[in-house]
């Protein structure tokens, strides 16, 4: 049982049991936007295997006993492959641990969650499957932008800017994504934009539509770039921004002018398990 907000009740949280691995998304990166189910994860599990977008903030939460174990992908360096990840969550879970999974975001956007949960079924293995806050939802929110806004955007579309080669997916129909009344938020596009661009001018967005490149959304390192159709792909390369970033067309980056001069962002600190750092953190 954990105690939430103070208050009389108490949330009876399920059992992490031996053998089982929990698939669970630790947001974008500040650790205030783990849920509940994660925090518990991390105190309780015998193993964290997670990916290059966990930030280091949210590892030092985790049970200090437990093996920390980096299976991220990353773009240009030698990566483990997806199957030599799955095997590795069968393999602990068979050795008895209680097997942490941590992606960032959420497993199942743009996370391979789907994949891992159909290996632990092949294998017989029980999971759990705990969401995580979406870069395109939480750093959007962070950087000011809400992802959806009644009589100005009445969709929201989560587009990959790229494909296992890199490219930009050639199954994208840039005439469908221009014509829809709402914000595109592409992810893993910063290499793709120029053409993401171009096309999207070319099938009839206006080139004055805004865009947002929101970097390390919701930490400390959190950078906006605003810009718009026609020049977002020089300002991209002009600025560098880094990786990761989720970019934005659409109506609603114009609210952020408003909601972002008085907004309160920035992660909540960690580290103030010891006397010492908790005068720090208070
Ligand atoms: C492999 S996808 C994983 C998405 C993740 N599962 C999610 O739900 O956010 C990686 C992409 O997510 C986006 N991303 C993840 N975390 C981010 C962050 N803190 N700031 C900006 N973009 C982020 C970037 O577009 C990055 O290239």
């Amino acid at each position: 049982m954990i105690p939430v907000l103070g208050g009389a009740g108490r949330l009876a949280l399920p059992d992490f049991t031996p053998g089982t691995v929990w698939l669970v998304g630790a947001g974008p990166g500040d650790p205030g936007l783990l849920t509940l189910l994660a925090a518990k994860a991390l105190a309780d599990a015998d193993a964290v295997v997670y990916d290059a977008l966990v930030d280091p903030a949210i590892l030092d939460l985790a049970n200090p006993a437990a093996r920390l174990i980096d299976l991220g992908k990353r773009a240009g360096r030698p990566s483990p492959t997806q199957e030599a990840i799955n095997d590795r969550l069968v393999a602990l879970a068979r050795e008895g641990l209680r097997v942490l999974r941590l992606k960032g975001g959420d497993p199942f956007v743009f996370g391979r969650g789907g994949e891992e949960c159909l290996a632990l079924a092949d294998a017989g293995i029980a999971f759990r499957v705990v969401p995580g806050i979406t870069a395109g939802i939480g750093g959007m929110a962070y950087a000011g932008i809400p992802v959806t806004h009644r009589g100005m955007a009445t969709t929201a579309t989560f587009v990959t800017g790229h494909d296992k080669s890199g490219a930009l997916p050639d199954n994208l129909d840039f005439g469908v994504l221009a014509a829809l009344p709402g914000a595109l938020v592409f992810y893993m596009a910063l290499g793709t934009l120029d053409e993401i661009a171009r096309r999207l001018v070319a099938a009839g967005k206006p080139p004055m539509t805004p865009v947002a490149i929101v970097s390390s959304a919701s930490t400390a390192a959190q950078t906006v770039i605003e810009s718009n159709l026609a020049r977002c792909a020089e300002d991209a390369a002009r600025s560098q921004p880094k990786r990761p970033a989720i970019i934005v067309v659409g109506e609603v980056v114009r609210l952020r002018g408003w909601i972002a001069s008085l907004q309160q962002t920035g992660p909540v600190q960690t580290g103030c398990g010891s006397k010492a750092a908790q005068s720090l953190c208070a």
